[in-house]
């Protein structure tokens, strides 16, 4: 720890380094080079960003000429959000899509190629058309090392990795800056920049049971929440269907979209049944499929895995044959074998849903421009992928949508924020107030002051099984009644006894891991907060006390800010319906 707060200048700052960060790194570089000067910060190194886990595929319509249209996909998005989704910006999403796969093509991306030498794409969940264009099952991998190549033969930019973001600044209406630790010095320094672009991700690790990295602690989020700007929709949280058992990786989609099946204890697909999905099985969009999953499971058709006493499901790979899945799904295999002892060339894989994605985010307009509750723009400030909602997902995501959304949300904001960097003078960015730089340094450096007490992932541990137990697959108003006094107990247990023992400055991960336990607490209660308040069950959102969907009341946005310590206050924001009326979702 040092005293004092140094100041770096960017002309825009991009904040988190998976694909919408890097995307939208890229989009300034190739419009603008040397005239936009560009900071990338994230606490990890560049290629370890989470989007590398991106399994299965990224969406866009590539085949009119076969019977693929922009109309089916905007359908396909809007019928699987269950209509939440705003139709103007998933129009111009599907639209903008196939543009981004050539782009990548072109930019050396390894696509999966067909016997003609097209490029090739494989079915997913809730789409009416065989889309997910896809490297293998490493298509994250693939546009994180196509997107850093192409960045790299650009000059004026300039990484800051291993760099904690620990919150940033609104004040007057705009955006005014970044606080964040230089982990290798110990120091906290001030960002001030014309324009920042939040890409950090999402909030996967509020859960235990999830596919996503340790990493991925709803920092995007907390400190958007914590500089009083509104988060919409979060109560929706995706559970993918085929978290292994029992680690929870992520077994792709693209498995049951290679012809996977899954199985109940009777040897029964009953993905098939009536109440299920009888003309998708299997491919129904993911919130049908948990949701019948959990019901075998807790019904008595699944199995208990005996170690860790989770109940699970079987995916059955197994007559893919051996080729196929080298060829199509290497990872899937490797994975199952690693980390379940399980070849699915030979046996079935154990599954159950798994915390998997964020619908919600931080409210945006269709620009991916970052909103107030009554919608004026927060001069300076993006955010772009999994952090933003826009809302193309609305209460339910379709797989490869995701991947998708990083790169037309990268693009868009990239453009966007060099823009606007190019028509404000470096003399006119102030920065926050000597004020605020002061309470951020008495924060940080004040988490290590005590000299005992409960160390941080003691909080985390409980707060993700609040988040398990309440706010899972199956929610109702008791549960969540229940789960929300734990969550405001541990966020006092935080502020009154948080311990972080390692008190040596330097890559001091006992530190970050306490700000990532703050942040997964505010996250924890914005969710807990906007899904008690929803009586309605709408995509992801099911609740046993209210099972059905009411257009009358909840055809809307909910929108949370920060509201005293521990409360937030509630508003909501209108869905953009403009094509398609609500039906009732049947697949
Ligand atoms: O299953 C998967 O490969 C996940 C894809 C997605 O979430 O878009």
């Amino acid at each position: 720890m040092s005293s004092g707060v140094e100041t770096i200048y960017h002309d825009v700052v991009i904040l988190g380094s998976g694909i919408a960060g890097l995307r939208a790194a890229v989009e300034i570089k190739r419009k603008y080079g040397d005239k936009v000067d560009v900071g990338i910060i994230s606490k990890l190194h560049l290629m370890r960003s989470h989007s590398v886990s991106a399994e299965g595929g990224t969406a866009a319509v590539l085949y009119p000429d076969e019977g693929d249209s922009f109309a089916l996909h905007a359908w396909d998005t809007v019928k699987g959000s269950d209509f939440l989704a705003d139709q103007d910006v998933v129009w111009k999403f599907v639209k903008l899509m196939p543009m981004e796969i050539l782009l990548l093509d072109h930019w050396g991306l390894p696509w999966n190629r067909r016997p003609d030498g097209r490029i090739a794409q494989r079915p997913f969940g809730g789409h009416s058309f065989p889309r997910a264009t896809f490297a293998a099952d490493k298509t994250g991998f693939f546009e994180m090392q196509t997107l850093y190549n192409k960045l790299l033969q650009y000059d004026g930019w300039e990484r800051y990795d291993e760099w904690f973001i620990t919150n940033i600044v609104v004040e007057d209406g705009a955006y005014k800056g970044v606080y964040a630790i230089n982990l290798r010095e110990g120091k906290l320094y001030l960002f001030k920049s014309k324009a920042a672009i939040i890409a950090m991700g999402g909030g996967g690790r509020l859960y235990n049971f999830t596919t996503y990295a340790h990493t991925v602690t709803g920092d995007a989020y907390a400190v958007a929440f914590r500089a009083g700007v509104p988060l919409k929709d979060m109560e929706f949280v995706q559970f993918h269907p085929t978290g292994l058992v029992p680690s929870g990786i992520l077994i792709t989609e693209g498995a049951r979209g290679e012809g996977g099946y899954l199985l109940n204890n009777k040897g029964e697909r009953f993905m098939l049944r009536q109440e299920c999905a009888p003309t998708k099985g299997e491919l129904a969009p993911r919130d049908i499929v948990s949701r019948c999953m959990m019901r075998e499971i807790l019904e008595g058709r699944g199995f208990v895995h005996e170690e860790s006493g989770l109940g699970y499901v079987l995916l059955d790979l197994r007559h893919l044959g051996e080729e196929k899945l080298n060829e199509r799904l290497p990872a899937v295999r490797e994975i199952a074998i690693r980390y379940a002892g399980i070849d699915p060339a030979e046996e079935p894989i154990p599954v159950r849903p798994a915390a998997h994605y964020t619908m919600g985010g931080i409210h945006t307009d269709g620009n991916y421009k970052v909103l107030d509750t009554e919608g004026r723009w927060i001069r300076g400030l993006f955010a772009a992928g999994e952090a933003a909602c826009a809302s193309i997902h609305g209460a339910n995501r379709l797989g490869t949508n995701s991947t998708a959304e990083c790169l037309v949300s990268g693009r868009i904001t990239g453009l966007l924020a060099a823009e606007y960097a190019l028509r404000v003078r470096e003399s006119d960015v102030t920065g926050p107030s000597p004020e605020r730089t002061r309470r951020e340094e008495e924060w940080v450096w004040g988490l290590l002051s005590r000299e005992s007490g409960t160390p941080s992932y003691e909080i985390k541990r409980e707060v993700r099984n609040v988040m398990g137990k309440y706010f899972y697959v199956f929610r109702d108003g008791d549960g969540m009644q229940e789960g929300l006094a734990k969550i405001l107990e541990l966020r006092k247990k935080f502020r009154e006894s948080v311990y972080v023992e390692d008190k040596d400055p330097i890559y001091n991960t006992d530190l970050t891991a306490a700000i990532e336990t703050a942040n997964l607490l505010d996250v924890a209660l914005v969710v807990a907060k906007l899904a008690l308040n929803r009586t309605e069950s709408r995509g992801a959102h099911y609740r046993l006390d209210y099972p059905k969907r009411d257009d009358e009341n909840w055809l809307k946005h909910s929108l949370a800010v920060r509201y005293g310590e521990d409360d937030v206050s509630i508003s909501y924001w209108p869905v953009a319906v403009t094509t398609w009326k609500p039906v009732e979702r049947k697949y």
